[in-house]
């Protein structure tokens, strides 16, 4: 087993509140509700990961794989000049792959290694988890297909995460209509079969002024807590 690394957000207290930072041959997922901040923090992470080790980083290439076409090359150049990078590198490393449905997202999932293999990749985020499964496999009938599906992915996630030794970092929303989603309005998509394999939950909710609450969900080892972010213009801070 090698040994785990980890990557900083960028703000300390977040960091603290897991234990040091995002722990690789990991899942760690963030959820919450539209605008809280989970893409933000995925371009965060994709940045920060590029930066050496002593800087909190993990000097590497990124892979994400974007369900809702929301990745924003400007934001990452923002992010990078912010931390003093040459935001043409940085955006260098940063490969992303766009699903265009949940097959599609299984199937680069699976393909990853095969990116890893040319690219030092120490970072895949899946933003968002669970977008097309939700909009996919409606209603009771197709539940337990989309649960079994949800679960192979993220067994082929983690199983990623350990071969690569590489930080696994996904998003997911909160259900809206507990009517059609089941389970009351703050349970994460996916339930029980996605919280079971992230290692490490955070769930994040809006406060004032640019300010995020992330609050960590029953880990195995760490207390649960909660740690204040703040979305800016030069990304996440204390
Ligand atoms: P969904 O994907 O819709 O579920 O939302 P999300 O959780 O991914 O939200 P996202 O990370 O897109 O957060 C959007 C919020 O980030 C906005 O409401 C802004 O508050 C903040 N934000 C985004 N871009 C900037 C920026 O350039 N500057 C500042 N200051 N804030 C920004
Ligand atoms: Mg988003």
């Amino acid at each position: 087993r090698k040994e785990v690394r980890k990557l900083s957000t960028g703000a300390q207290g977040l960091d603290n509140l897991i234990g040091g930072g995002l722990e690789t041959q990991s899942i760690t997922e963030f959820f919450g509700e539209f605008g809280s901040g989970k893409t933000q923090i995925m371009l965060q992470l994709a940045v920060n990961a590029t930066m050496p080790e002593e800087q909190g980083g993990l000097n590497s290439d990124v892979l994400i794989i974007d369900t809702e076409n929301t990745f924003r090359p400007e934001r990452v150049i923002q992010m990078a000049k912010a931390k003093n990078l040459d935001p043409d590198e940085t955006l260098k490393r940063i490969h992303v792959a766009r699903a265009y449905n949940a097959h599609h997202q299984i199937l680069l999932a699976e393909k990853a290694s095969d990116i890893a293999k040319e690219f030092p990749i120490k970072l895949l985020i899946v933003d968002s988890l669970t977008s097309h499964f939700r909009s996919e496999y409606v209603g009771r009938g197709s539940l337990a297909e989309r649960q079994q599906l949800l679960n192979k992915h993220m067994h082929d996630l983690l199983k990623f995460g350990t071969i690569f030794n590489a930080v696994i970092a996904v998003t997911n929303q909160v259900s809206a209509n507990p009517a059609v989603f089941f389970g009351d309005p703050m349970t994460p998509i996916g339930g029980n079969i996605v919280g079971h394999t992230a290692t490490f939950r955070l769930y994040l909710r809006k406060a004032k002024a640019g300010k995020r609450i992330a609050r960590l969900i029953d880990s195995p080892y760490l207390p649960e807590g909660e740690a204040v972010i703040t979305l800016t213009e030069d990304g996440i801070i204390d």
